[in-house]
C-alpha cells in the first residue's frame, strides 16, 4: 500500500484483513514521506514499512526506480495507492502491470472523470456541484485517468466546507476501498478497454 497522509484508508483495510474470509492482506506500506501518519498505523499493526523520499534521490527516474524496488520486496499481487500524493512513473507502472494489467489501483475523493488531481474535494465544492463522491480506479500514466472500477456518490451540503465534505467522502471512500480490494482478491477484475468489471 502507498500512503502519504494519515492512513485512514489503510486503517480500514487493516481492520478487514485479519479475517481470512476477506481474502486480502496488507503485506507492506511504502510512503514518500517519513511524516506520514499511515506509517504509524502500519507499524502499530505489525505491518512492515519503507520510506522512499524524493529528496533522497538525484532525479525523478532514480526515485521511481527506488519506489518500485521498495514495493517489489513486499511481493504484492495488488498495489493500492490511498492518499499517495505522487504520480507513479512509467517504470513503476511497467513493473507492476499498471498499464491495465490491473495491479495498481488508486482511490480518489471525487467522481472521476470530474475533478482529478490533488484538490478533488476543493475543486468540486468550488464548481458548485450538488453531488460528488469517490472513485476507485486503475492507475495509468495520467493523473486519475485510468479505468474506473467503482464509485459512490456523496451529497454536498449547503454549509459544507472542504474539510467537512472530505470527511463525509472519506467515510464512504474507506468502505468502498475495502469492498473493492476484497472483491479483487476473492474474484479478480477484468478490464476491457476502459471498462473494468469486478468478478468477486
Ligand atoms: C483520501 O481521501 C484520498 O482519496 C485522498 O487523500 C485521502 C487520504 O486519506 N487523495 P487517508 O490518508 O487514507 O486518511
Amino acid at each position: 500500500m502507498l500512503v502519504s497522509g494519515g492512513g485512514s484508508n489503510l486503517a480500514a483495510l487493516l481492520a478487514a484483513h485479519g479475517d481470512p474470509a476477506y481474502g486480502a492482506r496488507v503485506v507492506g506500506v511504502v510512503s514518500d514521506t517519513a511524516d506520514a501518519g499511515g506509517l504509524t498505523v502500519a507499524r502499530d499493526a505489525g505491518v512492515a514499512t519503507a520510506v522512499v523520499a524524493p529528496s533522497d534521490f538525484a532525479d525523478r527516474a532514480a526515485w521511481d526506480a527506488a519506489l518500485a524496488e521498495a514495493v517489489r520486496v513486499f511481493g504484492p499481487s495488488l498495489v493500492v495507492s490511498a492518499g499517495f500524493m505522487r504520480i507513479l512513473g512509467a517504470p513503476f507502472l511497467d513493473r507492476f502491470g499498471g498499464r491495465f494489467g490491473g495491479r495498481v489501483i488508486n482511490t480518489h475523493p471525487a467522481l472521476l472523470p470530474s475533478f482529478p488531481g490533488a484538490h478533488g474535494v476543493r475543486d468540486a465544492l468550488a464548481h458548485g456541484v450538488k453531488v460528488t463522491g469517490c472513485t476507485v480506479h486503475l492507475v495509468d500514466a495520467g493523473v486519475d485517468t485510468g479505468p474506473i472500477i467503482a464509485q459512490r456518490a456523496v451529497e454536498v451540503a449547503a454549509d459544507d466546507d472542504e474539510a467537512s465534505l472530505h470527511e463525509r467522502i472519506k467515510t464512504v471512500e474507506r468502505a468502498l476501498l475495502v469492498d473493492v480490494v476484497g472483491r479483487i482478491a476473492r474474484g479478480g477484475l477484468v478490464v476491457d478497454g476502459r471498462r473494468a468489471r469486478l468478478l468477486g
